[in-house]
């Protein structure tokens, strides 16, 4: 069911939240007081714009996103749902899969006296139902359940990700912390599974690594700021910068732009991906802390 604008407006009252007509006409949730600035899309349930009060935006977006009903936008917390990255089975199925693709529905907006709005939104994808709730506060909490429906004839696996693009300085002088103890696949070295480095992740080249066994917090360390990534329910975690050569090849990606992103992905994926029986729910969480 697609929500009308009116609809919204005449249902949800929550303090320091509004509803706008976003780009594309797509409809956004904004969300402003004295403690941060938020927004999120029905549209993927994409949360494009996080800002707690006295510091610069934490999320990345591009200037070339597309902002279409069928399409991602590129930047912010994409959701990926029910796989990650291609599907194996049928290359024309879309790339990390419809969760990002999906306009959502609105359930809940609830603003606190600590001036936290907390919203919730939920779709159906296949035999699963998707909940997920964005706490905006003076830190961004995000939590995603999925559960299997009673109905379904049988036990259904699938892979997530919260794929988010941080907006750093200069990808060259920032370090990400906490992944230096556990093995990858590296992505642009044929899939090769690596052995844990035991040094700070730092960037000279295209990055995308799928960390195994990665249950801890990330710590993304820039030079004026740190952002803390932490996480429950997650055992994989995807460092990605695209490099020059991808960007250029990416349609919706600013051919200079990956100098100042990089995606830190709380994750589920490949062989920690869950597998729900009937009737059971999982919830992926991440809390997203400027330290
Ligand atoms: C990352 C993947 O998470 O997402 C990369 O590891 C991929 O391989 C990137 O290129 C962006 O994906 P998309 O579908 O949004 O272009």
């Amino acid at each position: 069911m697609t929500q009308t604008f009116d609809s919204l407006v005449s249902q949800f009252r929550a303090p320091g939240l509004r509803f706008e007509v976003g780009r594309g006409g797509l409809t956004k949730i904004v969300i402003k007081n004295e403690i941060c600035q938020g927004e999120i899309y029905l549209h993927g349930a994409h949360v494009t714009h996080f800002q707690p009060s006295g510091q610069p935006p934490v999320l990345w977006m591009s200037e070339k996103s597309l902002f279409e009903e069928g399409k991602p936008i590129r930047g912010g917390i994409p959701i990926c749902f029910p796989w990650f990255g291609p599907l194996a089975s049928d290359p024309n199925a879309p790339g990390h899969g419809y969760a990002r693709l999906n306009e959502w529905e609105l359930t809940t907006a609830k603003t606190e006296s600590s001036g936290e709005v907390t919203v919730t939104l939920e779709t159906n994808i296949d035999s699963f139902h998707l909940t997920y709730q964005v706490c905006f506060g003076k830190t961004l909490a995000l939590s995603l359940t999925v559960s299997l429906h009673e109905s379904s004839k049988g036990e259904v696996p699938f892979e997530e990700a919260l794929h988010t693009y941080f907006a750093v300085s200069d990808i060259l002088r920032i370090s990400v912390e906490g992944l230096e103890g556990v093995g990858y696949i590296d992505k642009v070295d044929g899939a090769k599974i690596k052995e844990a480095s035991g040094q700070l992740i730092r960037f000279t080249g295209e990055c995308d690594r799928v960390y195994l066994d990665s249950d801890t917090d990330c710590v993304l360390r820039d030079t004026d700021r740190s952002i803390r990534v932490r996480k429950a329910n997650s055992h994989a975690t995807v460092v990605w910068n695209p490099w020059v050569e991808k960007s250029a090849r990416m349609a919706d990606f600013g051919d200079d732009e990956w100098r100042h992103m990089v995606c830190v992905e709380t994750a589920n994926v490949g062989k920690h991906s869950i597998t729900l029986a009937p009737g059971e729910s999982h919830t992926l969480t991440a809390r997203i802390e400027v330290e």
